[in-house]
């Protein structure tokens, strides 16, 4: 069993509703964007900037008599608090590999506090790293930092995961050429889950997956055909509009992209159905959002961040020799394996090759049907039926709620290709 590193959020009650809604837009860019503030604590605080202030054994979440929990604030300043929540392995705690969790969320999201600047996956990045070097420093946990590290993460994270990997690895580089001071990581496992990753390849995906999935379909055929049209606008449709932001364009060129794209097709196309879960509810635009900060969520949106590219920052990753996995559950919608498999398709990497030309194997669990995959090399894919956003929290026939995903998080984080049981 492993250990388990929550930072910036409190993970543990975050279900659904990653992606919030402007204007009555999925993933809309506000047109007055929330003033940035400093997200202030509930009480006086005196901060330990560089240190951590931890409560050991709260008594929340970890039940099990015995096993140590941690949680609070690593202070990169005396104005900007990262949240943690740790547990220890349940088994082998003094051997047992550390994986960090985040859904979402760089300062000023979930219990994190602070000042409210961050509007790129990079600057989320490089928080994440002070923060981890404040973590090994302290006492209680400094035997960790030498053994393996892993990140899984979903969602927004198929932008963070690749960015916060591929800035370990360069620290990593950086420590070991003398040229910055620090703890190097020992990052050896990504995990992405339901990601947004590349907005060019995955957001035809959207119009595929409208029309044709597992299910039923979304929206009528002239609703497709009409955003399809609009994804294909010569200069001023979606798709102009992110190659126009990864060439190099600004802020404004790449938060014109996401309004322009979420507006026209992310937004429309989900029609009255629950985005993160296609097979049940139709709630279509009360879809709401609590867990997310709109301070964080503007300044990402201004930036544009939603529609640059991390598929280089996923092929370093991928091409460094860290065991990757990309996952994605079939009843999701706003990140849906239509538009992830695409992704995936364009990757560039040592493994590419292999991947592409290979046909998907079925992934049993326990003698159970629970999706299909493919491995090359250190890569991986798996597509769960019936999962939705929030892949381990739903379950599919007689497989029990999160038991596919308990098998593939075992097997990628032994560092073993995904497998049938
Ligand atoms: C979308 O438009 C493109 C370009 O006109 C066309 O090739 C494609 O078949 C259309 N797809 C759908 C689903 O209508
Ligand atoms: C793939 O990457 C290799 C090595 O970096 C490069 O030489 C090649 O041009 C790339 N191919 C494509 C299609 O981008
Ligand atoms: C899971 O769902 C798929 C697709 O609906 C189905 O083919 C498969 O049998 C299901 N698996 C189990 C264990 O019920
Ligand atoms: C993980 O597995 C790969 C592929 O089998 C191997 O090259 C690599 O050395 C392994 N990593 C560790 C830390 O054992």
């Amino acid at each position: 069993m492993l250990r388990l590193l929550i930072p910036l959020s409190g993970l543990a009650v975050v279900l659904a509703g990653q992606i919030p809604v402007r204007n009555g837009v999925i993933g809309g860019v506000s047109e007055t964007p929330a003033p940035i503030v400093e997200k202030t604590a509930t009480k006086p605080l005196v901060t330990t900037p560089g240190a951590l202030r931890v409560v050991e054994n709260s008594g929340v979440c970890e039940t099990t008599p015995g096993v140590f929990q941690a949680s609070g604030y690593g202070d990169l300043t005396s104005t900007e608090s990262i949240f943690f929540w740790y547990f220890n392995a349940r088994n082998d705690p003094d051997t047992a590999p550390l994986s960090l969790w985040f859904n979402g969320g760089p300062v000023g999201v979930g219990f994190s506090h602070g000042t409210m600047s961050v509007g790129t996956s990079l600057e989320a990045a490089a928080d994440v790293w002070s923060f981890l070097q404040i973590f090994f420093k302290d006492s209680r946990f400094a035997d960790l930092a030498t053994r393996k590290l892993a990140i899984w993460t979903e969602s927004y994270g198929g932008h963070y995961g690749p960015t916060f990997a591929a800035y370990f690895l360069s620290q990593n580089a950086a420590i070991a050429a003398g040229t910055i001071t620090g703890i190097p990581l020992n990052l050896q496992v990504l995990g992405v889950g339901d990601g947004l990753t590349d907005p060019i390849s995955q957001y035809p995906g959207y119009i595929t997956y409208a029309g044709s999935n597992p299910y039923h379909t979304l929206v009528s055929a002239s609703e497709i055909s009409s955003a399809n049209k609009s994804f294909n606008t010569a200069s001023t449709g979606c798709k102009a509009r992110i190659e126009a932001c990864n060439a190099g364009g600004s802020n404004t060129v790449c938060s014109n992209a996401q309004s322009t794209c979420n507006n026209n097709i992310l937004s429309p196309l989900s029609g009255n159905w629950d985005v993160y879960y296609t097979i049940e509810t139709t709630v279509g635009a009360e879809v709401t959002w609590e867990e997310t900060n709109d301070n964080v969520y503007d300044n990402f949106a201004a930036t544009g961040d939603w529609m640059r590219s991390s598929l280089p920052d996923l092929e370093l990753v991928i091409n460094s020799g860290v065991r990757v996995l990309i996952y994605d559950g079939d009843a999701d919608y706003i990140l849906n394996f239509d538009g992830v498999e695409a992704m995936i398709a364009s990757l560039n990497t040592s493994f590419s090759a292999e991947f592409n030309k290979q046909t998907f194997t079925p992934f049993h669990v326990d003698g159970l049907l629970a999706g299909p995959y493919k491995n090359a090399g250190t890569f991986s894919y798996v597509r769960i039926y019936g999962a939705g956003h929030e892949v381990p929290a739903y379950k599919n026939g007689s497989l029990a709620t999160g038991q596919a995903a308990f098998q593939f998080f075992s097997q990628i984080m032994a560092n073993e290709s995904l497998s049938s049981t």
